[in-house]
């Protein structure tokens, strides 16, 4: 065949494979991960616990720890005495207004202990997931598509069907992305991060991929600082992703203007909205991720407005779907590897 037949040949296969797509899917056609610029603290959904006492909001006190094993780190002082027997565990998904439909349920096995110098944290894995956020048939779809997708893709993260479903669940609660900045000696960094969040009682934690460059960094460096992302500096933001893999950054060559932070002097972005420094307290090697708990030091607001936030594309749907927005087509979908934004994603 010569080169035009054959240019012509791929592109037909690809207009037809997308052709399919579209119709396995349904219009609403959304990335894997999705930027969405909204408030922070986010304002929509509702995470909660059950099986430890009466239900209790850990909107803010949870964390995703690692992704295989699917594991969630749940602070906020609950304790294992609080085990109700005979109730089923779970993390409920909830939409914070109007009829606070439940849009998704992880169930729990409690799997281990974290001590801190505060109350202690809960780790948790995943014995089965639902998800209400498409109709069975819609949803089964994008299941399908997407164990086609890591099928093809070459990340080397190996998720479980199970986890990843766990992974697309934890992400209808919008993550809050951040810029995560270290110095340890001679080497420093700066790069994109969204599997993280508030413990409570002070503690914060975040997951980190155990077999890039930038975990031993954090680890050697022992204090942080995470930058908050303004929606209009999120794709520089994402574009940092790839420092994960680097040894060592020059301040100088990052695409944006830093200022020391105000107790460790660790350079974060002048726009930054908000800047948490921290110290780690203890690591904790889960499988896929290492797990950082630290100590909040400082946290300073400098600005609201809209923030770089991810959600998952199956509860971007239903957003969507919720507020009857125009839907826009999405450019690309990505495979996602855990912890990674997409490249297409859609902002609003
Ligand atoms: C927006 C964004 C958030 C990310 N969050 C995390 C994270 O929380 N933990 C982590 O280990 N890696 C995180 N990553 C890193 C990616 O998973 C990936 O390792 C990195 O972008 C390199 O991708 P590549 O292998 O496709 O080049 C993030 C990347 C991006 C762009």
């Amino acid at each position: 065949m010569c080169k035009a037949a054959e240019r012509h040949a791929m592109t037909l296969k690809h207009r037809m494979a997308l052709a399919a797509k579209r119709i396995v899917l349904g219009n609403l056609n959304q990335p894997q991960q999705c930027n969405i610029g909204i408030a922070d603290p986010q304002p929509e959904i509702r995470v909660w616990l059950h099986g430890m006492g009466a239900p209790r909001d850990v909107t803010f006190a949870h964390s995703i720890a690692c992704a295989s094993p699917f594991t969630i780190c749940i602070g906020g002082g609950v304790s294992p005495g609080d085990r109700t027997p005979g109730e089923p565990l779970a993390l409920r998904f909830r939409e914070h207004h109007d009829e606070k439909r439940l849009l998704a349920e992880l169930s729990l096995r409690r799997t281990d202990t974290l001590l801190t110098k505060a109350p202690a944290l809960l780790l948790f894995q995943v014995e089965s997931c639902k998800n209400y956020c498409l109709p069975k048939g819609r949803l089964w779809a994008h299941y399908l598509h997407l164990a086609y997708v890591q099928s093809r893709s070459n990340s080397h993260i190996r998720m479980s069907t199970r986890e990843a479903h766990a992974m697309i669940a934890a992400f209808i609660c919008p993550r809050p992305v951040v810029l995560v900045s270290a110095v340890s000696e001679s080497r420093n960094n700066m790069f994109p991060m969204n599997l993280l969040g508030n413990l409570g009682d002070g503690y914060f934690a975040f997951a980190l991929d155990s077999t890039r460059l930038a975990a031993p960094l954090v680890a050697d460096a022992g204090t942080v600082a995470l930058s908050g992302i303004p929606m209009e500096h999120a794709e520089v933001a994402r574009q940092l992703g790839k420092n994960h893999k680097r040894e060592t950054i020059s301040w100088n060559q990052l695409p944006f203007a830093t200022k020391p932070s105000s107790a460790f002097s660790i350079p974060v972005p002048c726009f930054a909205s908000r800047v948490i420094e921290m110290q780690i307290e203890t690591t904790h090697n889960l499988g896929s991720h290492t797990f950082f708990v630290c100590r909040v030091i400082t946290d300073e607001r400098y600005s609201d407005g809209a923030q770089f936030f991810m959600v998952h594309g199956i509860y971007q749907s239903w957003r969507l779907a919720k507020h009857h927005e125009p839907r826009v087509p999405a450019r690309r979908s990505v495979p996602s590897a855990p912890g990674k934004g997409a490249s297409a994603a859609r902002s609003n």
